[in-house]
């Protein structure tokens, strides 16, 4: 049995983790065993990670640094997490995965894009998200909101440069490969992002049921 592996992506303040756990909430309610998780982190290693690439730090981190350290807490989210619950047929909902890397490290970072698909290869082998949900909106709007949550992360520091190359990234992700994306306005009033999620449902309890 191979469950479902939904990710949602998109930038800072576009409502990925708000409606992880409405489109969780949904399923469940259908009977369907969801596992909720994020990146980088889902485990207490892999959350150690994420405070060492998230803490703004006096130390400028290197770009290949971040890079590499996103896929070591990836491996290990993998192997503790997202493998098992796949094999049991469980839907796994993550918030971020490696659309977050080809668009932070590739686009906001300037990385190589094949230095990103040969770590993928090592990493994931042939795991790929069976769905990726994109959440899309304009920079300043996605920067407004996270900065009303308060303190900033090493990321969210950065400037509307970097986040005007990380949209256009994961944009140009989505039109490569549509059959895996859906793409969602998130600049819309919550209520109608979420109304685009329930016309999603009946598609995706088709495919966790197999
Ligand atoms: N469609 C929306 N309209 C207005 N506000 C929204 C909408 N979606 C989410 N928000 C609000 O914007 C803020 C950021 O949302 P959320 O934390 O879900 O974003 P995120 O994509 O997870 O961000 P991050 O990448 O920084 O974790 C929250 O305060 C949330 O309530
Ligand atoms: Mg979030």
């Amino acid at each position: 049995m191979t469950g479902l592996f939904i990710t949602l992506e998109g930038p800072e303040g576009a409502g990925k983790s708000t409606n992880r756990d409405y489109l969780a909430e949904r399923l469940r309610a259908q009977g369907i065993e969801v596992v909720l998780t994020r990146e980088p982190g889902g485990t207490l290693l892999a959350e150690r990670i994420r405070d060492v690439l998230l803490a703004p730090a006096d130390e400028p981190m290197n770009p290949d640094t971040e890079l590499l350290l996103v896929f070591a807490a990836r491996a290990q989210h993998l192997a503790e997490v997202i493998r098992p619950a796949l094999a049991r047929g469980a839907v796994v909902i993550c918030d971020r995965f490696t659309d977050s890397t080809y668009a932070y490290q590739g686009g906001g970072r300037g990385l190589c894009l094949e230095r990103i698909a040969s770590l993928e290869t090592f990493v994931q082998g042939d795991l790929r998200p069976d769905l990726t949900l994109l959440f899309d909106l304009p920079v300043a709007v996605g920067m407004a909101r996270a900065s009303a949550r308060g303190r900033l992360d090493r990321f969210e520091l950065e400037g509307h440069g970097f986040f005007d190359a990380v949209r256009s990234a994961f944009i140009r992700r989505a039109e490569a490969e549509p059959a895996r994306y859906h793409l969602l306005d998130a600049a819309q009033p919550l209520a109608q992002v979420q109304q685009n999620i329930d016309a999603l449902l009946p598609t995706l309890l088709e495919r966790a049921r197999g």
